[in-house]
């Protein structure tokens, strides 16, 4: 099975969960894979994958499955740059289609996200939606979608694209998002700046319940779009309470004047995920966020 983006915080439980189930996989991405993904079952494609030779040096014939997690991810930088976005994303999605069906692929699993169907304000989000992005990222993950039915429909691959919503769990340690920032003032016993109220909701989901989504699309050779998130969402000032919860830190808060084009909620339906994949989130967001902060305590100790 081939993982793309298999050393970033998704991809390696991924592969950590492949190989615990003695699933071969070969990593392809530009980044060496920590420590904690290496082992026997494990090999390494190093290099970018915008190069064909990256892609054609990973995407061997035998191989089963493609999970493709790499991508510009930041919203920032794709508003920055578009056209490298394009390429990054879209491009090197058409690309490994390609190969899967030269080479007999017969499964190919995408990371998407929610941001393809852009604002709808308080309404809950759904696969039925149409696909309004708002930002060269969401555009790109939109046209990968329609690309992966393109594919399905005329060469038989099961393709499956799985839109995540924010995702939260040990190996953050290098991101910028909300919840590490908090992790980050939990431990120097900062405080935090809310944009606006703070009321603006979100749905955070466990990177345990995203691997399960992503094995469950692997196995079942189901092909479509899926929403994966916990199906709850919470407001930035319930976040900071159950991250006070979990690490016992006051984080006392700084209002500050809300930010231009901030969605004022993302509420998703994942009842189609729990009945096309059988997934069902089981992380609780305490729990959850107390293995991001044990996971912070460990990489300040030195012991990552
Ligand atoms: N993290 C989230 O909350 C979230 C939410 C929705 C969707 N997603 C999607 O899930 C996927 C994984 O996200 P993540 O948080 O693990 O990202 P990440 O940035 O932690 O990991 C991405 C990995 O891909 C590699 N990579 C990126 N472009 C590459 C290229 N051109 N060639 C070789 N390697 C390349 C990077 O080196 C990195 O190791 C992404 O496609 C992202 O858009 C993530």
């Amino acid at each position: 099975m081939v993982v793309t983006g298999g050393s970033g915080f998704v991809g390696r439980a991924v592969v950590r969960a492949l190989t615990e189930r003695g699933t071969p996989v070969t990593i392809v991405d530009a980044q060496e894979p920590p420590e904690s993904v290496r082992g026997e079952l494990v090999t390494h494609v190093a290099g970018d994958l915008t190069e064909p030779a990256v892609r054609e040096a990973a995407v061997i014939t035998g191989t089963s499955a493609i999970v493709h997690l790499a991508a510009i991810t930041s919203v920032l930088r794709s508003v920055d740059q578009p056209a490298e976005t394009y390429r990054a994303n879209v491009e090197v999605t058409q690309g490994l289609l390609e190969l899967a069906r030269q080479r007999g692929v017969g499964r190919f699993v995408l990371a998407s996200t929610n941001a393809v169907v852009g604002d709808i304000g308080h309404g809950t989000i759904s696969e039925d939606l149409p696909l309004r992005p708002l930002t060269p990222y969401g555009a790109t993950k939109a046209a990968c979608e329609m690309l992966l039915s393109g594919y399905a429909g005329s060469y038989g691959i099961a393709t499956t694209a799985l839109r995540f919503t924010n995702i939260y769990g040990p190996g953050m340690g290098r991101k910028d998002s909300f919840i590490p920032r908090l992790m980050r003032a939990a431990l120097a016993g900062d405080g935090v700046e809310v944009y606006g109220d703070g009321a603006q909701s979100r749905d955070f989901v466990h990177v345990d319940d995203v691997v399960t989504g992503i094995l469950a699309a692997c196995d079942k050779q189901y092909t479509g779009t899926a929403i994966i998130g916990s199906g709850r969402s919470i407001s930035v000032l319930e976040l900071i309470d159950a991250v006070r919860a979990a690490t016992g830190a006051p984080l006392p808060v700084t209002h500050v004047p809300a930010k231009n084009g901030e969605m004022p909620a993302v509420i998703v339906d994942v009842a189609k995920a729990g009945r096309e994949l059988a997934y069902s989130p089981s992380v609780e967001l305490t729990d959850g966020l107390r293995t991001v902060w044990e996971d912070f305590r460990a990489i300040t100790a030195g012991t990552p």
